[in-house]
This record gives C-alpha cells, structure tokens and sequence, in this order.
C-alpha cells in the first residue's frame, strides 16, 4: 500500500481557480451570500462591548465554556451525548480529525473509508503512516454489507471514517438501516467509527438522519459549523467517548494550545440567539435548492453527463459518457476555457474515477451558471471535437 500523501492535484486546482475571470464549479466553498451578515454584527458589537477583556484572552485548550455547551446542544438535537464534558473546540473539523488521527492511529494501523473519499481525510490517514481499506458505496452511503464482508474475512480497522449527509464528493446519504448496521459492527469488531458531517445542515428538505452515536458508544463526531455559518473563523468541535477526551485534549494543546478565543465567543452568541439558527438554515436550504436545481438543469441539458441530482450538501458527482473523454484532459481543456472543474482520480482509492467530475453548485450564482456550462461544453468540443456542441447550445 502506498503510504506517500497524495500529490494535490485539486489545490492547482483552486489556485488557477483563483485567477481573474475563471468560474469555478471546483471549490468546496460555501456561497457568500450564505453568510449571516446581519447577525454577525449585531453579535461582534456585543462581544467587543460586553465582554472584550475575556474574548481577546487565552482561553481553555479544551474550548471557552458557553461553546462547548453550544456545541454539545447542537450534538444532542440529533445524537446520544450532549455532555459539554465530551466536547473539544477545535479549529475546524479538520483539526478535529488530525488529533483523532495523530491521538489513535499508528503506523500500519489500518483506516476504513468510503471510496471515493474525502480527500483531506485520505491526506491525514496516509500522513499516519495508515493502510488504507476501501469500501465501495453507493447512493445510500457507505456499503456496510461489503465492510461486514471484510471484516469476516480476516481485515481488522482502528478506524471507520464515514461523511453520513451528502458525502463529499459523492453527494450520498448513509441510511439509517447502514448506520444503525456500522454501530453494530464498530461493537462486534471493535473499532471507532469517526462521523465527519459538515454537510448535515444543508439539507434541502430540512430532514436530518440521526447521528450513529445515537447508536453506538464508539464514535467520535466531528461538528463543522463552515458550512453552517462560515468557515472564516475555524470555530468546530468533536464529540468523543470520556476516555478519548483526555488524549485528544493533549494532543489539541500540543498543536495549537486552544482555538481561537474571539471566534468562540462570536460563535457561541451567535448560536444562542433566540431563532437565529433554524431561520438561518431555511434561507441556507433554499439558496442551495435553488443552486442545485439550476446547475442540474443545465448539466442535463448537455447531453453527455450521467449524476443522481443532490439532495443537499454542495456537489453533483457527475459521470462522463462520451466515449474518450476523460476527467483529467476535461478539467486540463477547461482551465483553458476559463473554467474549474475536478476531476474524479484525486478522491479515488482503489476505484477508477477518471470518467467522473465533481462539480459544486453553490459558489456560482445562478446568472453566471450558464456561461460555467458553456465553457464546460466548449472544454467537451476541445477533447472530443465539435460533435454534439450544437446540441447543447
Ligand atoms: C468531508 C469534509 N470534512 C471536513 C471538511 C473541513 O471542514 P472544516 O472547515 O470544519 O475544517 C470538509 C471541507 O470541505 C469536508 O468536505
């Protein structure tokens, strides 16, 4: 098994992203008008009248107390734990899950993980020197039926990593028959399951499944508000077993002894504020529903693209199928066209994504959406010839 992290394809990508005129369909990035603005004044005129001596301060590794209350209260709308004692602030989820990584996985340690996956994740696992097992999915999620099969076949994991709503890049949703069926096998075998689920809020109905630690003391879940609020402030927390708080909160003092103090206290007021949070999320629901449904009309429109449309969280996992195209020289052939795309091969483990693209409907807006899908068509033309252009206008 290689153990080299992977080259980062996908930050050249960005980076050339980046550039004036390029529309991007590539980042993972929330649309800003998706961030509560208003709000947010009111509450950091508030933080810096009302309590700006302990805001500016250090503050607790373990995180400034009325955040970690706030997230454990977010934890319980939908889990088993909402003891703030479980709770580590961290800076970002991501943060979150290079303690659990570096805290609990050694070298040669063996890390299941839903294939394709999320790339940040398959960085931080091979970084530790992890063997990679890679479980097939499917729009349900995760197929737990082939990891049960692995594992009565001899192959034994630290850890399971799961992204349960609107798995990134692939869009899907575990059931809950699946997690309910992970949280089994986690007690059977033995192993963690880790939940990263930045994209639960962005659910187009509203409809959130229940957390697998509902089900199983063996999680820790990763609790992103990027998505939610914004990303800006690297405001996030973790939700672990008792005995797993201990290490996970030295291991958070070793890599930057706490999250920021004055992005906890904004947070924390924010999340509090009476009605804030559930008007917030309808107006996200409908901003990235109407994104959605938008792009898929105009993606379907071409012709030669295959994708189940979302349900929520920020991307379409879209299929080539023209014959001889492939994701690589597509994503090449649109960069030349003033359009970011990604291609399916940096996410994939063992599985084949060169015919795939992952596209995100949430940065552009829906005026610039037709200009993205006409350069997009123009890069198809450059690689295959003009055959089918007019057909997509
Ligand atoms: C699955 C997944 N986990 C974690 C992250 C990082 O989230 P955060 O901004 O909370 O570090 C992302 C960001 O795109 C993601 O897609």
């Amino acid at each position: 098994m290689d153990r080299a992290a992977p080259p980062d394809a996908i930050r050249d990508i960005l980076a050339a992203a980046a550039a004036p005129g390029v529309l991007s369909l590539a980042g993972g990035l929330p649309a800003p008008d998706s961030f509560p603005l208003t709000e947010l004044v009111t509450v950091l005129d508030e933080v810096m009248s009302s309590a700006a001596a302990a805001a500016l301060q250090y503050g607790p590794v373990e995180g400034v107390p009325a955040m970690r209350a706030g997230l454990a209260a977010r934890a319980g709308e939908t889990g088993g734990h909402t003891d703030p004692d479980r709770v580590l602030v961290t800076s970002g989820s991501q943060q979150g899950l290079a303690l659990t990584t570096n805290a609990l996985v050694a070298p040669g340690d063996t890390v299941a993980l839903e294939d394709p996956g999320y790339l940040g994740a398959v960085r931080v696992f091979r970084q530790a020197g992890a063997d990679l097992l890679a479980v097939p999915g499917d729009e349900d999620g995760m197929d737990t039926e082939a990891l049960a099969g692995r594992l009565r076949r001899g192959a034994r994991c630290r850890l399971v990593y799961v992204v349960p709503h609107f798995h990134n890049p692939t869009a899907a949703v575990l059931t809950e028959e699946r997690r309910r069926h992970l949280a089994e096998l986690a007690g059977h075998y033995g192993f963690l399951i880790v939940e990263d689920d930045p994209y639960a809020d962005l659910a187009f109905d509203g409809v959130r499944l229940p957390s697998i630690d509902a089900f199983s003391d063996r999680v820790i879940r990763l609790l992103s508000l990027s998505k939610t609020l914004c990303p800006g402030f690297r405001v996030a927390g973790l939700v672990a077993p008792p005995a797993l708080i201990g290490p996970l909160t030295t291991a958070k003092q070793d890599a930057d002894l706490q999250t920021n103090t004055f992005g906890q206290h904004v947070v924390s007021r924010l999340l509090s504020r009476p009605g804030f949070l559930p008007r917030h999320l309808l107006r996200l629901q409908s901003l990235y529903r109407t994104r959605a449904g938008h792009l898929a009309g105009l993606l379907g429109g071409l012709g030669w693209l295959t994708f189940r449309a979302p349900r929520g969280g920020l991307f379409f996992w879209a299929a080539i199928t023209t014959a001889g195209v492939d994701a690589a020289t597509l994503t090449a052939a649109a960069i030349e066209e003033g359009l970011a795309i990604v291609p399916g091969p940096p996410f994939c483990i063992d599985r084949d994504g060169s015919r795939h693209l992952r596209l995100s409907f949430a940065t552009l807006s829906p005026s610039e959406m037709p200009e993205a899908v006409r350069r997009l068509e123009l890069a198809r033309a450059r690689v295959s010839g003009p055959r089918g252009a007019a057909a997509a206008g």
